[in-house]
């Protein structure tokens, strides 16, 4: 990667900003009460954002605020409108009411602004399979204007970022699944954008191979300060790797905060003792521990609410001792974002239909 690459501006905005969105965002979601337009370091504002196709609201009113630097996740299942906001942002569809801005241009009256500021991996893939992965690359900075030399710099640049060099020459077709997204993601970087959408970047790949792209993922947004919004149906990678994650439910933002916060406002984590022994006189006991919030018990086990479940399990196993119980297994749950998911959509992901799109139409190939 070259040095113009790693000191340009977005980078050091986007760390000199995490500082103060990290103050900022002690106060969760109260920020998005405020007006988008009087906010200066916003990468998006969006107030009211409405799509609606015929008689269904894809898109049903968006407040959001996504700030430089931050990489910023939208949560949900299939057909909850998150490729239908990420298309409005990029200028590919034109809402039917309400108004955003990236980077500072209204993605109406300032689409062509928009568009250079921005880079976008869509959920369907974009390249040519025929081209080879370089080919595709250039084509993409012919489009964007770019001469030769730099585009050569660039095509560079952005195939050491995503691992790509050794494979540059091949036709994409003979690409494994990882390997075309990640070619997608190189693309989005050709031209150096503040903001990167990346709309479901890891479906339909193995676990690890879902790993290695979100090391790249963090690495673009840490190192070089891109300003990222990822959608997904992942939990686990909503929680790996975003700053914060709305979570969308039938085109409506129903929650929004750091991942942290929002499974901490679940609730305490649970302690669960699965025994034969007296039931009744093991909870009698526990009950004189005052940081036991509260408990219950079913079919052989007894469920602890607790905070800081795992500094308190030796303590609880040794009162089960003391009590001559016999515990033939201790479990420990922390909430997750799955728990939070269904506290504020009702359902489960998987219940909500939204499988694997893509890997039910191809099995998924290896990684790197
Ligand atoms: N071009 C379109 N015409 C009609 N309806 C559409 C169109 N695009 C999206 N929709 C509908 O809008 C709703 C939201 O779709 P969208 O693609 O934004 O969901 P999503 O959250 O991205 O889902 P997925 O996880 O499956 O990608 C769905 O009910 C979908 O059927
Ligand atoms: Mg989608």
């Amino acid at each position: 990667m070259d040095r113009e690459l790693m000191d340009r501006g977005p980078m050091d905005r986007g760390l000199m900003d995490r500082g103060l969105m990290d103050r900022e965002l002690a106060n969760g979601i109260e920020r998005e009460a405020r007006p988008a337009k009087a906010v200066d370091d916003a990468a998006i504002s969006a107030r009211g954002l409405t799509k609606r196709f015929g008689e269904t609201t894809a898109v049903d009113n968006i407040d959001l605020l996504i700030r430089k630097g931050e990489l910023f996740g939208l949560l949900g299942a299939n057909g909850a409108g998150k490729s239908t906001i990420i298309k409005m942002l990029t200028t590919m569809l034109t809402p039917t009411s309400g108004e955003a801005k990236v980077w500072g241009y209204d993605i109406v009256r300032e689409r062509s602004q928009v568009r250079s500021s921005i880079g976008v991996v869509f959920q369907d893939p974009a390249l040519d399979g025929m081209l080879t992965g370089r080919e595709n690359l250039d084509f993409h900075g012919r489009m964007y204007g770019m001469d030769s030399a730099l585009r050569k710099a660039r095509i560079a640049d952005v195939l050491e970022l995503v691992d790509l060099k050794d494979k540059a020459d091949i036709q994409m077709q003979d690409y494994s699944g990882g390997m075309k997204r990640r070619l997608e993601i190189a693309r989005g970087l050709m031209h150096r954008p503040h903001v990167l959408f990346l709309d479901e970047p890891t479906i339909g790949l193995d676990a690890q191979t879902r790993r290695y792209i979100w090391e790249y993922i963090s690495r673009m947004n840490r190192e070089m300060g891109v300003t990222i919004i990822l959608t997904t149906h992942y939990m686990e990678e909503a929680d790996f790797l975003c700053d914060r994650v709305a979570i969308m439910d039938r085109g409506r933002i129903v929650a929004l905060d750091r991942p942290e916060n929002l499974k901490d406002a679940i609730g305490s984590d649970t302690i669960t003792l699965v025994t034969d022994s007296d039931k009744d006189a093991l909870i009698r006991s526990f009950q004189s521990f005052s940081w036991i919030k509260s408990i219950s018990s079913d079919n052989g086990s007894i469920k602890l609410q607790v905070d800081h479940a795992q500094s308190r399990v030796a303590e609880i196993v040794l009162e089960a001792s003391r009590n001559n119980a016999v515990i033939s297994s201790v479990g420990l749950h922390k909430p997750t974002l799955e728990d939070v998911f269904i506290k504020y959509t009702g359902k489960r992901m998987e219940e909500s239909g939204s499988r694997n799109k893509r890997a039910e139409m191809a099995p998924p190939r290896g990684g790197r």
